[in-house]
């Protein structure tokens, strides 16, 4: 049996009416109103508990994407902070160095996951030594995206760091699943950035990749409110069915 708040409400108020120790409508009329203060706020703060919050230890599904030249560690330690995972960006970077430095400065920041982002073959570097300093350094995830992500898993082996790829497709999300992703995050035609997107929009790639893959999806792309992070909530649902009341 399932009752819904309303059904409660009324059996509260019920009770208020029916208790014989309160002699004053007044305050029979507060009674009730505190108590439907007190229901409204239980409402108002959602449960946020996902595949993605247990996965990567974080308070809210939000994951700030790789942004070359512009996610340093203030980015990702203000994000991690407010309960997100904050990342930051290997491969703009000038040298291995400064990706060791950036870290300890969002260590120093947060005591917060967060994330290195790697995009391959990006600004003509080579990742190997940049991805031996994450490593090094024990950072808790490592996203990647912009080629063949098999090298990246290959170094990481042996290490527990979380491995989130991101595509732009359902074959490359398969992809990466068969690699060993615990998570792929997945960026429509909307989405910002040039990293091989497909001409599929974010509405209906993003539920044709829940359904081809057994791992969380994280939906990107065009996604820039609260109105957008509840419809990405909605299609983490692999099969929507309906059932008539009985
Ligand atoms: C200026 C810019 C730089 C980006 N650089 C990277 C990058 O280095 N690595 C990466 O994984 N994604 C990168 N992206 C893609 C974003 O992480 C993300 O997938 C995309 O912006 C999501 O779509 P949205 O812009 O509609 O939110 C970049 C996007 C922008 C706009």
């Amino acid at each position: 049996m399932h009752y819904s708040t309303n059904q409660g409400v009324c059996k509260e108020i019920q009770n208020i009416k029916r208790d014989q120790n309160i002699k004053e409508t007044g305050k029979r009329a507060m009674k009730i109103e505190v108590m439907i203060e007190t229901r409204l706020r239980g409402r108002e703060s959602m449960n946020w508990n996902t595949e993605v919050t247990n996965l990567l230890s974080i308070q809210y599904p939000i994951v700030q994407g790789g942004l070359a030249y512009l996610a340093y560690s203030e980015l990702a330690a203000a994000v991690s902070n407010t309960g997100g995972l904050g990342q930051i960006t290997a491969m703009s970077l000038p040298d291995p160095d400064a990706l060791r430095n950036e870290i300890h400065q969002v260590r120093k920041l947060t005591d917060k996951p967060f994330g290195v982002n790697f995009a391959i073959g990006q600004h003509g570097r080579p990742f190997s030594h940049y991805l031996d300093v994450a490593i090094e350094e024990g950072v808790p995830v490592i996203s990647m995206t912009g080629g063949n992500p098999a090298p990246i898993f290959e170094q990481l082996k042996g290490t527990n760091i979380k491995k989130l790829v991101l595509v732009a497709a359902k074959r490359q999300a398969q992809k990466a699943e068969e690699l060993g992703a615990d998570a792929v995050m997945v960026v429509g035609q909307e989405g910002g950035g040039h990293l091989g997107k497909s001409d599929i929009g974010t509405l209906v790639l993003i539920p044709s990749v829940v359904d081809a893959v057994n791992i969380p999806v994280i939906a990107s792309g065009g996604i820039g409110d609260g109105r957008g992070l509840m419809a990405a909530l909605s299609w983490a649902h692999r099969a929507l069915k309906w059932e008539p009341a009985s």
